[in-house]
């Protein structure tokens, strides 16, 4: 009898612990750093202490950044229990001393793995390792973890994914899980009950065609989104040189406007000032962090030209202006009838223009207006930021 009401307990434990994820984290977008982008597989112990170092001295952490990350490429085996090892030669100190290298920054720490047998590059994958890897992290103190999807065959993303949450859930350490399935299985639908963010395309590359496309594919998601699960259209080009400032400065504030995991991925140890200033427009960051947590949607579409709106808390707004032509843009704007744009797209906001100051984002000035329409100039490829700030 006893070992009956044993089992019940134990089995009660059991189902209580699988199915949830931690609920209480990445309540705005997550903000930090990823080596992928611009190391890719030159990974190791050095750059990830260089770029913490950096993180800090750079005014990237007093922006908000939080999270180092390091990408694929550490691991390197499986030792003869099944533990994943760290490549010796260069992690030499091992992921832990790493990790509380980080902490003792003040800043949190980030790893990757993959869902299936190997990693994109070859390197051991979580398949079958889920709830012993999930121990492993939590036992290193991982804040973070990015989950991949290369070489899952015939894997049901869903049931994979639920798996390594159900891991990290039972290992008992709060880890922010990102899913990186790249959009196929439309985690948008499912993974709010699995993960905080999942991507929704493949991987962004540093040109501004593929920039805009992926900011085409999140256009119908926005209401997938919200605090502790968001959608991700991919980590940060800004800075990496294959776009020019105005550029970096549209995709950095479509990214805000988005709701976006901001996840740079650049050198943080030799940004110019521009990228810097991109970087850490607080302004700009404010909208991504917002506390009301929705996505911003496209609420005019007129080819090259392009409005985008987001809420904010305290029934404020903010409008992105967006020119994709290569042919700068003069456009009038009626600044009222934003104010008013819902996100159903049918119904109206009782708001009134008088209610409020209206701030260039990037100008970082109050507008002057004498009428509630003006005429604004833009740029090629760039954008134009306003906030409706409540008077
Ligand atoms: C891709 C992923 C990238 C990066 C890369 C590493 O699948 O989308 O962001 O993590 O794998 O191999």
């Amino acid at each position: 009898m006893k070992k009956l009401i044993l089992l019940i307990v134990v089995a009660l434990f059991v189902l209580n612990a699988s199915g949830q994820k931690f609920d209480q984290l990445a309540k705005t977008p997550p903000m930090g750093w990823n080596s992928w982008n611009k190391f890719a597989c030159n990974v190791s112990e050095q750059l990830i202490m260089r770029m913490a170092d950096e993180m800090v001295s750079s005014g990237m952490q007093d922006a908000g950044y939080q999270y180092i990350v390091i990408d694929d490429c550490w691991a390197i085996a499986r030792d003869e229990n099944g533990e994943i090892i760290a490549d010796k030669e260069h992690f030499p100190h091992g992921i832990k001393y790493l990790v509380d290298y980080i902490h003792s920054k003040g800043l949190k720490f980030g790893i990757y793995s993959c869902a299936g047998t190997k990693t994109c590059n070859g390197r051991p994958g979580g398949c079958g390792h889920e709830f012993q890897d999930a121990r492993t992290y939590a036992r290193w103190g991982v804040d973070y973890l990015k989950y991949d999807w290369c070489n899952t065959t015939t894997q049901n993303a869903k049931a994979s994914y639920a798996t390594m949450r159900d891991g990290l859930f039972t290992a008992g350490r709060p880890i922010v899980f990102s899913l990186c399935e790249w959009g196929s299985a439309k985690p948008w639908e499912w993974a709010k009950e699995v993960g905080h963010l999942w991507r929704t395309t493949g991987d962004i590359v540093d040109r501004w065609d593929a920039m805009v496309d992926i900011l085409d594919k999140e256009r119908d998601l926005a209401k997938y989104a919200g605090p502790g699960h968001w959608n991700d259209p991919d980590m940060l080009e800004v800075g990496n040189g294959g776009m020019t400032t105005e550029e970096y400065k549209a995709h950095f504030s479509l990214w805000c406007m988005l709701a976006a995991p901001l996840i740079a991925g650049n050198d943080l140890g030799s940004m110019s000032t521009e990228t810097k200033e991109i970087l850490t427009n607080g302004e700009i960051i404010a909208l991504d962090q917002d506390t009301l947590g929705k996505q911003g949607f496209c609420c005019r579409d007129n080819g090259d030209y392009e409005i985008w709106v987001k809420k904010l808390a305290n029934k404020e707004k903010a409008a992105c202006l967006l020119n994709r032509s290569d042919e700068e843009k003069e456009v009038e704007v009626d600044f009222s009838m934003i104010l008013k744009v819902n996100d159903d797209y049918w119904t109206l906001e009782p708001y009134k223009l008088d209610d409020y100051k209206v701030r260039d984002l990037w100008e970082h000035k109050e507008v002057n207006m004498v009428n509630t329409t003006i005429y604004v100039k833009i740029p090629p490829h760039s954008v134009k930021v306003y906030r409706f700030v409540k008077k």
